[in-house]
């Protein structure tokens, strides 16, 4: 039989610390891996495969789109972007849209364009504030945009521009402001900083804080976007409405799909501004309109937020039960458990061997991000195989802190 993580070894780059595992299909919520075990995958492809594996919706409209039409360049007009662009600006705050490929290049659009914004409408200013402990990708700029050294450090010097403050601190904010600054970007919960949630009044403040300099407020809604936290959008929640708002992960439920949203006011692009070979094209748009469509349709959302209850309820009994679980918290199907050790990594293992998938974004934080469509039963399944993991991890001793 062939050893698949053997020949990935000496063939691809060594950039990723991979799972032990060959995943060859995905049905719903379960993944089947190339020895035929199965596994109910709480990862989900990153906050990416909203609608599970495989749904009928994503599969159809992807080989019926392949039977028509795959790609074309944009000089032409095609029916499937018209559509999604229609469909996102119908169901948000947001006016206008462009699209691409994934959440890192969402980003480096949303800071292009507050760049053109401030050369256009505020003298020139073009800084942009984001936090500390954030991901916003990983193109230059947008490591520099993500205040977290590790991603940094490797590829000094970055792209000027970014000014990294403390999140859920909108002193911090004002204290960076200047005459350079054109807009301030944050994710409405800090999703691979270890499912991080805010004070309640911290958007609204910022939101003030924007309005009050002429600053533009974009929302990094890559992972939070699409249902993910309860409502289509995370900032439904929060009381404001952003100038600029990025999506990609749940957009496409899997295929390779971002999108920048943008107030009139903000959408300062004019002709051959921004642009990308395959960003829109009718495959990955007919495939984004049907997922977003099914989400809006059925209600995807609601599952969401009543599944994020119900897992978020059950990790606070497992709490109460064992010592060194320091916190549960999350919002819908955003969800971490953080330990009081570095123990992620058992738990993960321990989960896995049990046949359960969860993702570990921190050395101390085990995080959930099933699929959307998700049900009471898997949610209850999940959390059994956890307690039994969580004994199972609790009875080895303490691991060292990983670096
Ligand atoms: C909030 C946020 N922004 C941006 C990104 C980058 O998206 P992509 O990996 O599609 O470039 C991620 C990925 O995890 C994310 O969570």
């Amino acid at each position: 039989m062939t050893n698949w993580q053997e020949l990935e070894q000496k063939y691809y780059m060594q950039v990723i610390k991979r799972v032990p595992l060959t995943l060859v299909r995905g049905k719903g919520v379960c993944v089947w891996d190339d020895q035929g075990r199965v596994y109910l995958d709480f990862v989900g492809g990153l906050a990416v495969n909203c609608l599970g594996h495989s749904h009928p919706v994503v599969v159809q409209a992807l080989s019926e789109q392949a039977g028509h039409l795959i790609q074309t360049c944009n000089q032409f007009y095609t029916i499937p972007q018209v559509r999604l662009a229609q469909l996102l600006v119908e169901n948000s705050c947001l006016d206008r849209v462009f699209l691409c490929n994934s959440g890192t290049e969402a980003n480096e659009g949303a800071v292009k364009l507050a760049r053109r914004y401030g050369k256009l409408k505020l003298g020139g200013a073009y800084e942009v504030i984001t936090t500390f402990n954030s991901f916003h990708g990983r193109t230059l700029a947008m490591v520099a945009a993500t205040g977290q050294a590790k991603f940094q450090e490797p590829y000094t010097p970055l792209p000027a521009g970014f000014v990294n403050v403390a999140y859920d601190d909108i002193e911090a904010i004002k204290a960076a402001t200047s005459e350079r600054t054109c807009a301030v970007m944050l994710e409405p919960i800090q999703g691979e900083g270890g499912v991080i949630i805010p004070g309640e009044h911290y958007f609204k403040e910022v939101a003030a804080w924007c309005q009050e300099k002429g600053l533009l407020l974009i929302l990094d809604e890559i992972q939070t976007g699409m249902g993910r936290t309860g409502s289509l959008f995370a900032y439904q929640q929060l009381g404001v409405e952003p100038d600029i708002m990025t999506l990609a992960k749940g957009l496409g439920s899997g295929v390779p799909i971002g999108a920048v949203l943008a107030k009139e006011k903000a959408a300062v692009f004019s002709l051959g501004d921004h642009g990308s070979t395959y960003g829109g094209n009718p495959l990955t748009c007919a495939v984004g309109y049907a997922v977003a469509k099914y989400i809006i349709d059925y209600d995807v959302p609601g599952n969401a937020r009543q599944m994020g209850q119900r897992l978020l309820a059950g990790l606070e009994v497992l709490q109460s039960k064992f010592d060194f679980v320091a916190e549960a918290r999350g919002r819908g199907l955003l969800v971490a458990l953080e330990f009081k050790r570095d123990m992620a990594d058992k738990v993960l293992q321990d989960c896995l061997e049990r046949g359960l998938l969860v993702n570990q974004p921190k050395p101390n934080v085990v995080r959930f991000i099933p699929p959307l469509i998700v049900t009471e039963a898997e949610v209850d399944e999940a959390l059994a195989i956890l307690e039994e993991a969580l004994a199972a991890a609790g009875a080895e001793p303490a691991a060292s802190p990983e670096k």
